[in-house]
């Protein structure tokens, strides 16, 4: 097992994960009208049109996040997440084509221009990537890099983003930060890039915090660092974090809901207390059991798994992960189970769930 989730001393339940059917104020559901979820994903869809064929990279994810809670998304390499991800920040490339429904505050994000979207990313919604050094520029000072993002959302003039830029480095713990201002990534730690990374995703105090296995690329104590680190930015500022990752066993130790994809759908979510010790998809079970390959590349996960993740451009009738399955029986392969709320705040997307074996 990889490891037990830490008690965190959470807060009650969290992320709030929303069916379609059960959208607030949807029209002719019978469901009163509320306030709108903070961000609100129904049916994301995202396919890519390629010599290959189309890849079904996400085929229909919904979940709702509010503000100050924390949602995992986890699962294996090619499983969609990032594609989901960056589909809310309006940050995919033209050949992705995305349907289904992403409001913020709800407001709706689908089709909206590319320039529409520039206002709304890095304000109310901010993401962090694996690498940090690929997310900064190598030429230029970080302390730069910060007040820039300040500055393309905040009227601020230079004076007020240089403080700005400096008190976030201290927020987000570099040590000397009116001097690390002024240095180049290249004279940074991987740690402290990905902390200067986290001070630009915070630079416009965005509503929800997008973190893609920030800290996949990083030691186990530089990791543990920045999750901390992000969790107790949260707690100050109250902001939305995703965070996606590989890991269940990190993933539930931090975040209150747990989303499991696989092959681009969400097959398991609950509560990360109510998960551990409760698993009912082979899949997260194998999860739990993945180790990364460590020595070689911390960033490819080694498949414990056996076989391969499906092909996407293939659509198969059964359970994708029937081929892989050594719980599957021949139901799994004729008919796709649905998604459903098989325990109360249990939901999951199989016929012959663990522990629930008939005799
Ligand atoms: N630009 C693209 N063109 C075609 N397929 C893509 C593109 N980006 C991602 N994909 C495919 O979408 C699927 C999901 O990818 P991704 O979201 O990156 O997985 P994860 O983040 O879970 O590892 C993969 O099969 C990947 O090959
Ligand atoms: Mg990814």
């Amino acid at each position: 097992m990889a490891g037990l989730p830490r008690d965190r001393g959470r807060r009650p339940a969290s992320a709030v994960v929303t069916e379609p059917a059960a959208a607030v104020g949807d029209a002719g559901s019978g469901v009163p009208p509320g306030p709108a979820p903070l961000l609100d994903v129904s049916e994301l869809q995202v396919t890519f049109r390629g010599r290959g064929g189309t890849v079904h990279a996400v085929q229909g994810i919904s979940f709702s996040v509010e503000p100050g809670q924390t949602l995992a998304i986890i699962g294996e390499s090619g499983s969609g997440k990032t594609v989901s991800a960056r589909a809310v920040l309006g940050l995919l490339p033209s050949s992705a084509q995305v349907s289904g429904s992403i409001r913020f505050k709800g407001v709706q994000l689908v089709g909206r221009s590319e320039q529409e979207l520039r206002a709304y990313r890095g304000r109310d919604v901010a993401m962090v990537f694996q690498h940090p050094e690929r997310s900064l520029n190598p030429t230029m000072r970080v302390g730069t890099q910060i007040t820039e993002a300040i500055r393309t959302h905040l009227p601020v003039d230079r004076t007020q983003a240089h403080e700005r830029a400096v008190e976030l480095l201290r927020m987000v713990r570099v040590p000397a930060p009116e001097r690390r201002f002024y240095e180049y990534p290249h004279q940074l730690s991987g740690g402290m890039r990905q902390r200067v990374v986290i001070a630009i995703a915070l630079a416009c105090g965005p509503e929800v915090l997008i973190a893609d296995e920030a800290t996949t690329a990083l030691d186990v104590t530089t990791q543990a660092q920045i999750m901390d680190l992000l969790l107790d930015l949260q707690g100050q500022t109250g902001t939305a974090l995703v965070m996606i990752s590989h890991d269940l066993a990190l993933a539930a130790s931090y975040a209150e809901q747990v989303i499991v994809m696989y092959a681009g759908r969400i097959v398991e979510r609950a509560a990360a207390r109510d998960l551990f010790g409760n698993v009912r998809m082979p899949y997260t079970r194998a999860l739990l059991g993945a180790i990364p390959r460590g020595e070689t590349d911390p960033h490819v996960l080694f498949p414990v798994i056996g076989g391969r993740p499906p092909d996407l451009a293939t659509v198969v009738p059964g359970c994708s992960f029937a081929p892989r399955c050594p719980d599957a029986q021949q139901d799994c392969a004729q008919q796709a189970p649905p998604l459903e709320e098989q325990e109360l705040g249990h939901w999951y997307a199989c016929w012959h769930p663990c522990g629930k074996e008939v005799q």
